[in-house]
């Protein structure tokens, strides 16, 4: 059998981009270091410098962290984080919840909203 350099490329082409499609929480932590933790922590019971603390926060309500003084917008949105809540929210907050405090302009690529959430919740059981 006769195979060909191109075939031999689209073979690794699509093998590259699935393994670039599963989430990783890996390169999720990663991201979340570099773009949230300026504002958040995640550790059970932590601290809400500037956002609130994100432990457990998939499957919570919306502005419902003790102790930390959420926006109305927030409050009143009626979101629980699940999925596909997260990925609108961090893709582009304003657009999810207009009038959240959250002064962040949303993550750009697909692939990071989707790691981020990955990392969120292995951080938050
Ligand atoms: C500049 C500071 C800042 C950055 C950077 C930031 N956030 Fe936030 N975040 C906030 C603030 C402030 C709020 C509260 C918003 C409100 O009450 O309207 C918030 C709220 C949230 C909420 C809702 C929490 C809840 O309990 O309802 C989530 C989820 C969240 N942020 C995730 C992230 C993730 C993930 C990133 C990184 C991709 C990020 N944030 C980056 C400041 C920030």
């Amino acid at each position: 059998m006769k195979v060909t350099v191109g075939a031999l490329f689209s073979v690794a082409l699509i093998l590259s981009s699935a393994t670039a499609m599963a989430q990783s929480a890996e390169r999720g932590e990663r991201t979340f270091n570099q773009q949230c933790k300026a504002c958040h922590t995640v550790d059970k019971g932590g601290a809400s410098p500037i956002g609130p603390n994100l432990f457990g926060v998939v499957g919570r309500k919306a502005g419902t962290v003790a102790g930390y003084d959420s926006s109305d917008a927030m409050k009143k949105s009626g979101i629980t984080w699940d999925e596909a809540a997260l990925g609108d929210y961090l893709k582009d907050p304003k657009a999810k919840v207009a009038g959240t405090k959250m002064l962040f302009a949303g993550l750009k690529q697909p692939a990071q909203v989707a790691d981020v959430i990955a990392y969120l919740k292995k951080v938050s059981p």
